[in-house]
């Protein structure tokens, strides 16, 4: 731990400070509610693994997404985007791609705003929309002024061009997608995408829809890099206490 060399006047002593965690960020978001923990630590763990598949460094875009809904994608993808966000010098934003039912805002407690939609329409500049997510230097591109028409909305040259532009800005794009069998969106945010990763949600997913989303993932030609299963209570540290990792408490001075 950090000490103080010498604490001005006017800044309470170490005894008397206050760590605020904002509680209205969704306490899924295990990287910034507890940084510390076995949960936070495999989402490190993937980061880890995928940055070691990109060995030069070059910009990635990334997609997240799922057989159906509620199978634990827009969760994964703000922990990777925040484990990510803790590496030194690395530029990173987490994309809200679901036109249909956005919910990147509603995790991190921020006001739902102009995004992803209004710069594919041409409405607004990339730069206008790009906000911080509220984690180190994590940026967020939101999904944006809702669409009736989402599938058109993501066309795919507009989308060639905002990954092109996304990459020139920060090293890891991550998106959040709509479930892939409902709906083609995913599919093509993850056939322009240099990487993809498939949630499968414990006890939940079926295995016959993950198949089925794996097989259209890969017809569109998307590039599955693997699965990432949410839910793993088994190895929660509540049923296992060794897994828990916390470093010790240093002695205060
Ligand atoms: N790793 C996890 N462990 C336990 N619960 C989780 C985990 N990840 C997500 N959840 C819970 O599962 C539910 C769905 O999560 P999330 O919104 O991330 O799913 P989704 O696949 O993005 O859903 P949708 O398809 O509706 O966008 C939420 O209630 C969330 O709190
Ligand atoms: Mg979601």
């Amino acid at each position: 731990m950090f000490r103080r060399k010498q604490a001005p006047a006017e800044v309470p002593p170490p005894d008397d400070m206050v760590v605020i965690v904002d509680r209205a960020v969704d306490p899924q978001l295990v990287v910034f509610h507890e940084p510390a923990g076995f949960r936070a630590e495999q989402v490190r763990a993937l980061r880890n693994r995928l940055v070691a598949l990109n060995p030069d460094g070059e910009p990635k875009t990334l997609v997240v997404t799922s057989a159906v809904r509620g199978e634990g994608k827009t969760v994964t993808a703000l922990n990777l985007a925040m484990a990510f966000a803790e590496l030194e010098r690395q530029q990173v934003v987490v994309v809200d791609a679901d036109l249909r039912r956005p919910s990147c805002e509603q995790y991190l407690n921020l006001n739902s705003e102009p995004g992803l939609s209004d710069v594919l329409l041409g409405k607004l500049p990339l730069e206008r929309v790009l906000r911080p997510a509220g984690y180190r230097r994590l940026m967020l591109l939101g999904a944006g002024t809702r669409v009736p028409n989402p599938a058109e909305v993501l066309g795919a040259s507009r989308l060639d061009e905002l990954y092109q532009r996304l990459k020139e800005r920060f090293q890891y794009v991550v998106v959040d997608t709509p479930p892939c069998l409902p709906s083609t969106d995913a599919g093509v945010l993850t056939a322009r995408a240099d990487g993809a990763l498939l949630v499968v949600r414990l006890e939940h997913s079926q295995k016959r829809q993950t198949r089925e989303a794996l097989r259209v993932l890969q017809d569109m030609g998307g590039n599955v890099l693997g699965t990432f299963v949410t839910e793993l209570r088994g190895q929660d540290p509540e049923s296992d206490r060794r897994l828990a990792y916390d470093p010790t408490p240093t002695e205060e001075p």
